[in-house]
């Protein structure tokens, strides 16, 4: 088995990651465009019902209205929404043996992922830097420095996230997923951050909020904001949430 930075799933993550220095050579695939759609246009037709009488369609607004909110209410979302979306994405909610299930799925119950975030308006928290920990459901002080700014900076100066009231960041711990699966686990780690992020979002959705999932960031400085090796762990996604703005001449009393 070789060691960790020799696997393809390892330097697949290296090889992909974006740089200030070399982003504006980075140039379009040779890779032909290929329509967004799937057809089979000699395929027998089946329309499906689009009206839910069931109990469980009550998320259907919720899916139905989302979309990615770049814009947000200059306004705090409070400790108790912060604490949902946090439960959303990773929440413990079941014990069996050495396994501890949560609400997201994870390739072999190994949860490679971990959450951080910058808190920049949550009523009750200081602005700063936050590592979610999941075992004791609380929260570890990273740095007490107002980080608003730093994480858009180094998420390709995509400046919206700096207007947001928080901006989670997902790193994998590569190892975790990768010391049983080999480089499958690569696969494993991506998907596992995929289901995490839209828990967030329906939740963000229901609560008010809207969120903005990112993946462009320049990782050896996202890295370095965190503290993290990226030998071992390496941040893979993000995702800004914010008050969604009221319509105007709507009252919000
Ligand atoms: C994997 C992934 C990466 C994304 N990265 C970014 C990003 O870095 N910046 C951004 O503004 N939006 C980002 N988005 C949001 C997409 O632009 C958005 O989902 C798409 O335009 C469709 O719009 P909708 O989400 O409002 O339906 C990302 C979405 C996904 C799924």
């Amino acid at each position: 088995m070789p060691e960790l930075s020799d696997c393809t799933g390892y330097q697949y993550i290296r090889e992909t990651a974006y740089d200030r220095k070399t982003i504006k050579t980075i140039k379009r695939p040779a890779i032909a465009e290929v329509d967004t759609f799937k057809k089979y246009p000699d395929a027998k037709k089946i329309k499906l019902p689009t009206e839910w009488k069931l109990k469980e369609a009550r998320i259907t607004p919720l899916f139905q209205k989302r979309r990615s909110l770049r814009k947000y209410e200059k306004q705090s979302i409070s400790m108790e929404e912060l604490a949902f979306m946090l439960w959303a994405c990773q929440g413990i909610t079941a014990k069996s043996g050495n396994y501890t299930f949560r609400t997201t799925p994870s390739g072999g119950a190994l949860y490679p992922i971990e959450t951080y975030f910058s808190a920049n308006l949550v009523e009750g928290l200081d602005p700063g830097l936050y590592h979610f920990d999941v075992e004791n459901f609380s929260l570890d002080s990273l740095s007490e420095t107002d980080s608003a700014e730093a994480v858009a900076a180094v998420c390709l100066n995509q400046n919206f996230m700096a207007h947001s009231a928080v901006s989670f960041l997902w790193s994998a711990v590569i190892r975790r997923s990768m010391s049983k699966y080999g480089n499958r686990g690569m696969r494993y780690i991506l998907l596992d951050a995929g289901h995490i992020c839209q828990n967030l979002i329906v939740a963000a959705e229901a609560t008010g909020n809207g969120a903005c999932p990112v993946a462009a960031f320049y990782d050896d400085e996202v890295n370095k904001l965190l503290g993290l090796d990226p030998k071992e762990e390496t941040v893979l996604y993000a995702a800004s949430v914010g008050k969604r703005p009221q319509p105007k001449g709507q009252c919000t009393l």
